[in-house]
Formats: structure tokens, C-alpha cells, sequence
């Protein structure tokens, strides 16, 4: 192994770690506004992948259980649905939802998928649903995953970001303006690289030995009576960690800015419409 290696290796690690660490932050509010988002692009995403009844499923970067819970259902008692995370926040409350909701059979583990955690199992299914953007090397982590399917058989899917409306971009521009260079945001990761068009992204999967690689690319609609709203309903995901970079003396001039860009798709009923295009990757093992 060489020292480049060795250092790529070790910011990776690092990369990984900062990961865990937001999601750990993350994890109490994730999810909680009531607006529909990770649970349509997840529940869109399994339905893509079909799981059957008695198969072995594995959700990773399965955070609250967005993907997790519909695979669980879909599997059925005789199948089992293994839940893998980075960050030891979001799988306690995973567990803590399927305790509460009584929903048995799902196996929640820390870490990354691999050998090191799910041993030698070979999955009928696996998702990851807003996940793989977050890797500092996505090409060898998916053809990790790839290595997690039955041959042949075994179907992979991911969901990631494709463009959003002109108002919503100008209103996260406001916000990024103040991020710090090298942001854990899959938005400003997606502009480039294989996550910056459905082509490039079939490119990647091929690349991972991947077959009958297929795209889905769909809109996700949400509304917000107001910026206010808006704003709120950042705070519980990756956008969050923007608003902290925000200086204190910036926040009512970035406020006005969002404020004035959301106003521009204000609809007949009052409401700010704000579309998210989500693109869904699905392939089978080779
Ligand atoms: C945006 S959240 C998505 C969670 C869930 N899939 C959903 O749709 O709500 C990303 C999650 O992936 C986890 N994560 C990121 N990279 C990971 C990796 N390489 N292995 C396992 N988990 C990862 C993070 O800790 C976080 O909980």
C-alpha cells in the first residue's frame, strides 16, 4: 500500500466520521416536520425494487427507517429486513420507532455495510435512499454493495437529487452562501461527478458491475404557507447545518432573500409550491 493510499484512505475514514457526526446531530429533529419528503422518495423506491414476500432485504444508511419499514412490510413474515447506519443516533431511534410501532424482525446495526457488519449474507434487496452522495469514494462503496446482492437475482436501488425549481434554488443559494468549502450537502456535491446527471450515474453503477441499470427521474411537490415554514422544515435534515454558518449579522439579510425567492412560486391557494426532482437508480447484480 502506498502513502497516497494510505492518506486517501484516512480522509475517507474522516469523511465517514464527520457523517456519523452530523446524523448523530441530525437525528432527534430528522424527519419530524410532518412534510412529506424522505417517506414518498422512499416508499417510490422500494415499489421500483419490488421486494417479494420472504426475501432477505438490507436498507443502508437507513436512518429513522424511511425505506426500512415499507421493505418490512413488503418482505413479510417469512422474509427479514437488515437496517444499516452510520450514525449509533439514528439507528437507536430506528429501533425505538419499530419497538413503538411493534414491527418485528428488523436487524438495526452501526457501521457500513459490508462483511465487517452483515458477515457473509447475500440480500435479495438492498436500497439506499438519499445515501451514497454522502461518500467521499461512492464508486468503491457501491461496488461494495453490489457484492452484498445474491448473482443475478439481487436488485439494487437508490434514490438521489436531480434539480429543483428556479425559487427554491435561489432561496438554498441565499443559505449556501455562507457554507463552509467541502459541506456534507448532497446538493452542492450534486452539481458534479456521477451524481450530476442520470447518464453519469448509470456510468457509475456499470462501472460496479452492474446490470440492467434503469432511471427514474420524478417530481416531489411540496408546499410551505411561508418562508418561515420553509426554514423550519430545513431544520430537520442536511440543510440544517447551513443555518449555523449563517453570521448572526447576516441572518435578517439572507432571511429577506429566501423570503423574497420563495415568494416568486406562490400559488392560487396561497401556498409556496416547491419542486424537487428525485432521481431513483435501479440495477441487478451481475
Ligand atoms: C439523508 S439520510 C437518509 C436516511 C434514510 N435513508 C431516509 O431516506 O430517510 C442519510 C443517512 O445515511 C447514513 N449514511 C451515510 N453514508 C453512509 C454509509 N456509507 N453507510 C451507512 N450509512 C451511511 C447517514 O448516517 C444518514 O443516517
Amino acid at each position: 500500500m502506498t502513502g497516497a493510499q494510505t492518506e486517501a484512505q484516512a480522509e475517507a475514514q474522516q469523511r465517514r466520521a464527520g457523517v456519523a457526526d452530523l446524523f448523530d446531530q441530525l437525528a432527534p429533529l430528522y424527519d419530524q416536520s410532518g412534510v412529506p419528503w424522505f417517506g414518498p422518495i422512499a416508499q417510490r423506491l422500494v415499489a421500483l425494487v419490488g421486494p417479494q414476500p420472504g426475501e432477505h432485504a438490507l436498507d443502508i444508511g437507513a436512518g429513522r427507517g424511511a425505506a426500512t419499514f415499507p421493505l418490512r412490510e413488503a418482505v413479510g413474515a417469512t422474509g427479514h429486513v437488515t437496517a444499516v447506519d452510520l450514525s449509533p443516533a439514528m439507528v437507536g431511534l430506528l429501533e425505538r420507532e419499530a419497538l413503538e410501532r411493534g414491527v418485528a424482525g428488523i436487524y438495526a446495526i452501526v457501521g457500513e455495510a459490508g462483511p465487517a457488519t452483515l458477515g457473509a449474507e447475500r440480500f435479495d434487496v438492498v436500497t439506499a435512499s438519499l445515501v451514497l452522495f454522502f461518500d467521499p469514494d461512492a464508486e468503491s462503496t457501491l461496488r461494495g454493495w453490489f457484492e452484498l446482492l445474491r448473482p443475478r437475482t439481487g436488485r439494487l436501488g437508490i434514490t438521489s437529487f436531480a434539480g429543483i425549481d428556479e425559487h427554491w434554488a435561489a432561496a438554498e443559494a441565499a443559505l449556501l452562501a455562507h457554507a463552509p468549502a467541502g459541506a456534507l450537502d448532497p446538493r452542492t456535491t450534486g452539481t458534479r461527478g456521477p451524481f450530476a446527471s442520470s447518464e453519469a450515474l448509470e456510468s457509475l453503477f456499470r462501472a460496479c458491475g452492474a446490470s440492467q441499470v434503469e432511471t427514474v427521474v420524478e417530481p416531489l411537490l411540496v408546499t410551505f404557507p411561508d418562508a418561515a415554514a420553509w426554514r423550519a422544515w430545513t431544520m430537520g435534515f442536511g440543510l440544517r447545518q447551513f443555518w449555523a454558518s449563517v453570521p448572526e449579522s447576516a441572518l435578517p439579510g439572507v432571511l429577506a432573500e429566501i423570503e423574497l425567492a420563495l415568494d416568486g412560486d406562490r400559488g392560487d391557494d396561497g401556498q409556496l409550491h416547491l419542486t424537487q426532482q428525485v432521481r431513483y437508480t435501479t440495477a441487478r447484480a451481475a
